[in-house]
């Protein structure tokens, strides 16, 4: 099969387009013949940092398309089904091996281009403010880094449960569109006081909750615009700092701060329901991602660099060959 690979860390340029084996099906996995390949956030995080646990490496969490082949104890899915798939590694490529917990049936209204940017961005969103977020109907929320895939999700399903949705991108153009996908209020993260802005908004009060998808030092605005016993949900590093926490900064808001990992939590029954729910309202237009840009598989180099540097809007995906 054709697939991206690459060997050591760095930035796209470490990645090469090339032939590699064909993944064959464990007893518990599917292979997907690949459609549509959604460029992750994490994807980029894990090509700059995490060190490939083996090499070639074929990076990348998650990609839909057909299944071709299925191991002798996967009971949901038959060759030609219709699936998005997750894995810790191995979406960038022609062929995608996926445990079948990690698979989830695409429904027959959705096309598959917009199915592959489903499972890890809009589980983590609502998992973030609501699994593990706690968030309610009449509070207030703000997405660092509302933009992007994820923060895109989040946006939506805090608007849709009836909470105020403060976020925070890059340009005015971009705060602008998200009005469209219900944000109440946002703030420029490169020109704005973000604390100062959150408290104008909230009348000195500060957000219930913080939905962190950027770490690094923006954290600080993050926690001076948290009221007294706020969550703060620490989930991405998109700004390509890691965050961390002083004591103090923990304990004089007596902050509940939780750790999000929807990869630990993406197999079981309650998150495939979540999913199939949220394909089904992704079906019929409740809810969507926009797709800023697509690329063949052969311009992975080309797309992650765009991704990083390129302020999509939503999602970017490519394509290979089943598509
Ligand atoms: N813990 C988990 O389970 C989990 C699951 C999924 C993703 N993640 C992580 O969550 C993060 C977001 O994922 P994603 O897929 O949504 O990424 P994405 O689509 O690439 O979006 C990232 C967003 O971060 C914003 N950003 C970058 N630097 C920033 C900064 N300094 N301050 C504020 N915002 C900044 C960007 O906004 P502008 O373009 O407007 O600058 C962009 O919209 C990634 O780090 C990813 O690894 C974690």
């Amino acid at each position: 099969m054709k697939a991206i690979h690459y060997s050591a860390n760095g930035g796209p340029e470490v990645m090469t387009y090339g032939d590699l084996p064909d993944p064959v099906a464990g007893p518990e996995a599917i292979v997907i013949a690949v459609a549509w390949i959604s460029i992750e956030g994490g994807d980029l995080l894990n090509r700059r940092v995490t060190p490939p646990v083996r090499v070639p490496f074929v990076p990348g969490y998650q990609a839909s398309g057909t299944v071709v082949a299925v191991g002798e104890r996967v009971t949901r899915f038959k060759v030609g089904d219709r699936v998005v798939g997750f894995n810790w590694n191995g979406s960038h490529a022609e062929l995608f091996e996926v445990p079948e917990h990690y698979a989830y049936a695409v429904p027959a209204d959705l096309d598959l281009r917009l199915a592959a940017t489903i499972p890890v961005a809009f589980g983590t969103a609502h998992d973030s403010l609501f699994e593990y977020g706690g968030l309610k109907e009449g509070e207030t929320v703000l997405v660092q880094g509302a933009a992007g895939g994820v923060g895109l999700a989040a946006v939506q399903f805090a608007a849709q449960a009836g909470a105020t949705v403060i976020g925070t991108a890059s340009s005015a153009e971009r705060l602008e569109r998200m009005q469209l996908f219900g944000l109440h209020h946002g703030i420029n993260y490169r020109t704005d006081d973000i604390a100062a802005r959150v408290h104008e908004i909230t009348c000195g009060r500060g957000v219930d909750l913080v939905i962190d998808l950027a770490g690094g030092k923006g954290k600080e605005a993050l926690v001076q615009s948290l009221r007294g016993h706020g969550r703060y949900a620490v989930v991405g590093a998109s700004s390509g700092d890691l965050p961390s926490f002083g004591f103090f900064e923990l304990i004089r808001k007596a902050m509940h701060a939780v750790g999000i990992s929807f990869g630990r939590d993406m197999h079981t029954p309650r998150a495939h329901r979540l999913l199939a729910d949220i394909m089904h309202q992704i079906g019929d237009g409740t809810i969507t991602m926009p797709i800023d840009r697509e690329f063949h598989l052969s311009e992975a180099v080309e797309a992650h660099r765009y991704v990083a540097d390129g302020h999509p809007f939503g999602r970017v995906v490519m394509k290979a060959a089943s598509a």
